[in-house]
């Protein structure tokens, strides 16, 4: 069988965060996030769903390690959860269970010969940072470059690989300004200034986690959604534009020490998002601090953004050239598979923002699809979009694109979000009843992917 080869030291690996898997929510100390609190609240979750459980992998770390082993993962990425190290977010002192458990983590997956990938903040926040202010304030700093410092010291003898924050977007935008995401908020001015603390916080941790981790390897992951016109008309174009300043570019120029691009400050300003003169939240300094050298970008990946204008009426903009996805094309979170994006998306981020190493640290699917009558899960729809996406890595390598690694997201079936358990992104079934865990055939296409060294053409 022919078989795409990809370089012999990329980097195979898996992902997941820690709200969405370990459970535990009340044990050795964990304090509230935002998390507890948006579950907890009524209409916000689909059937009412928490974290509470979810893969109970505070307990079973070990035999999803195991698990992991056994799929040959050369990497596992996972997200510490800040209310453990720091049940209030307060205070000065470090709660040492907290840190117990990732050091039995990290020490399982060492011995097991899987380099762990931590990221710092996967959105579970702790609460009472939330009610002194949260993101769009700057009081959040402080006790940020606290938990930095605790985690680095604390496992930095072991964990090189660190990923300061996942997907600001989602953080700024689904949390703040269109609310589906914890705290819930709706207001625009209040996801900008969320997002300039996320992109400031993340600049500030990077040289703390250097001071701490010899040799360290520090990045962001930011999701990334590519936007194609629907038609090549002018106000489709712009369109686009548009999107992509919001979506992407409102994040990569500062981190690339361009600052925030001048056409959607411009464009919030019209809109009434900004204030005139300059912008609120930045202070001396900020934007070298966000700009700081790092070793790598996180990209997730999962579909891209068709953009059709709404400025100017239907009849008049040209016909579509890019029709609307037929929901067969789409999974179960309605986003479309379009794997050629993902190739365009990394080259052109070596072409506009330069050769850094690129690491896919999130790539997946929600298929429903569960155990047949012998109990076997052929989740074929997980591997075409597994194979497809690896092809579009391996093509942006061809074209002389650093990718260095992949995470399949994710691990395990898990708790999505608002949308709860329904949505099953795992190579790993979860039955969330006993928490057996069986591995879908994804698993063993994936198993034999890492073993091979790339998957079948
Ligand atoms: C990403 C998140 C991850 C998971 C996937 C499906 O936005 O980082 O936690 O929810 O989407």
């Amino acid at each position: 069988m022919s078989r795409l080869v990809f370089p012999t030291d990329f980097t195979w690996g898996a992902a997941t965060s820690s709200y969405q898997i370990e459970g535990a929510h009340d044990v050795d100390g964990r304090g509230p996030s935002i998390w507890d609190t948006f579950c907890r609240t009524p209409g916000k979750v689909v059937r009412g769903e928490n974290g509470d459980v979810a893969c109970d992998h505070y307990r079973r770390f070990s035999d999803d390690v195991a698990l992991m082993a056994q799929l040959g993962l050369g990497a596992y990425r996972f997200s510490i959860a800040w209310p453990r190290i720091f049940p209030t977010g307060l205070g000065k002192e470090p709660n040492a269970a907290g840190l117990d458990f990732y050091d039995r983590v990290v020490d399982a997956l060492l011995e097991t010969g899987i380099t762990p990938w931590a990221t710092l903040y996967h959105w579970d926040l702790p609460q009472p940072l939330q009610d002194a202010g949260g993101w769009p304030g700057r009081d959040i700093v402080a006790p940020w470059l606290r938990y930095v410092e605790a985690v680095a010291r604390r496992l930095g003898d072991r964990v090189q690989h660190f990923i300061t924050h996942n997907e600001p977007w989602v953080v700024c935008h689904l949390g703040h300004a269109i609310g589906e995401h914890a705290p819930g908020h709706r207001s625009f001015p209040q996801a900008l200034a969320a997002s300039h603390h996320v992109l400031l916080t993340h600049g500030l941790a990077v040289p703390v986690i250097r001071d701490a981790v010899p040799g360290a390897r520090v990045g962001i992951t930011l999701n990334l959604y590519p936007a194609v016109p629907a038609s090549p008309s002018d106000a489709d174009a712009d369109a686009a534009r548009w999107f992509d300043g919001y979506f992407n570019r409102w994040y990569l120029d500062p981190l690339a020490g361009r600052g925030y691009p001048s056409d959607m400050v411009a464009a919030y300003r019209d809109a009434g998002h900004l204030p005139d003169g300059p912008l609120p939240w930045v202070r001396d300094g900020d934007l070298a601090a966000i700009a700081a050298p790092t070793d790598f970008l996180g990209v997730n990946f999962y579909s891209r953004a068709i953009l059709r204008s709404d400025r100017i009426p239907e009849a008049e903009n040209l016909p579509r050239t890019v029709p609307e996805p037929p929901p067969e094309r789409c999974t179960d979170m309605g986003w479309e598979v379009w794997a050629p994006a993902l190739t365009d998306l990394l080259v052109r981020l070596r072409d506009d923002y330069g050769d850094q190493p690129l690491v896919i640290t999130e790539n997946g699917c929600a298929y429903a699809t569960g155990p047949d009558d012998t109990g076997r899960i052929r989740d074929e729809r997980r591997i075409a979009y597994f194979q497809q996406h690896l092809v579009a890595c391996h093509a942006a390598i061809e074209q002389g694109v650093p990718l260095v690694g992949y995470f399949a997201w994710s691990l395990l079936d898990n708790f999505e979000w608002a949308w709860g358990y329904a949505k099953r992104f795992g190579l790993i079934w979860v039955d969330f009843e006993t928490q057996e865990r069986v591995p879908k055939d994804s698993a063993r296409w994936y198993a034999d992917a890492i073993r091979c060294g790339g998957p079948p053409r």
